[in-house]
């Protein structure tokens, strides 16, 4: 399973890169919002600043929600970097941007996706990703993994390529239920990616080792 990292702040791209397990990032409006980043020439020296730290794939998303404009607004997304995947939101509109897009070779990641039928239809116009918001399902008091087991079986069932991106990913059992369940590709903050390195016994098997160690060695 790939990870990504959801974030638009350098530094924490920068940790999880450095930790050697980032496969790309994922970034939207209110991401980059957080770290400040406005106006179109820091938007797109942001996306570049970006696509230099890691090797993988880096999501930018479209403001655009009309077929022309997301089209004129992905091409120069896409223009900007080879590892851009234009994000465009699941919209009737946006289906036609991504096999528009899909046509012309250029990758798309279906953003906002709630539904097993949605990701049918991204899959369907070709995207390359589609990313389902596991936690904003489990807000409204649903099941965020059952979607993501949901679009599993139907794109085994049919050989979709479309790679399943789990985003909206809060804690450490968001990532390892994602993983046993298939997802290609999980994206989350840097903390829920850190919170996997922990285990109370590490710790305390580690301060055992080295407390035998000091005493043998007579320190
Ligand atoms: O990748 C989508 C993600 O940024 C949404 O996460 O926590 O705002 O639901 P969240």
């Amino acid at each position: 399973m790939k990870f990504f990292i959801d974030t638009a702040n350098l530094a924490q791209i920068k940790e999880a890169h450095d930790l050697g397990v980032l496969d790309g990032v994922t970034t939207n409006p209110s991401l980059m919002a957080k770290e400040g980043i406005t106006g179109e020439e820091n938007v797109i020296n942001h996306y570049k600043a970006i696509c230099e730290i890691t090797d993988g794939d880096v999501s930018a998303e479209v403001i655009s929600t009309t077929f022309e404009e997301m089209i004129a607004e992905g091409e120069a997304l896409a223009k900007l970097h080879e590892r851009i995947v234009v994000k465009v939101p699941m919209l009737k509109d946006g289906v036609k941007a991504i096999k528009y897009f899909t046509e012309k070779g250029i990758k798309t990641n279906c953003t906002l996706i709630f539904s097993a039928g949605q990701a049918l239809l991204a899959a369907k116009a070709g995207a390359t990703y589609v990313s389902p918001f596991i936690g904003r399902l489990d807000d409204i008091s649903t099941d965020g993994l059952t979607l993501i087991e949901d679009i599993r079986t139907i794109f085994d069932n049919y050989g979709y390529t479309t790679q399943i991106l789990a985003a909206s990913a809060r804690h450490p059992m968001h990532i390892i239920n994602c993983a046993k369940l298939g997802a290609d590709v999980v994206t989350a903050p840097l903390a829920p990616i850190l919170a996997l390195l922990k285990h109370p016994l590490t710790d305390n098997g580690l301060a055992q080792f080295l407390a035998d160690h000091a005493k043998a060695a007579g320190k």
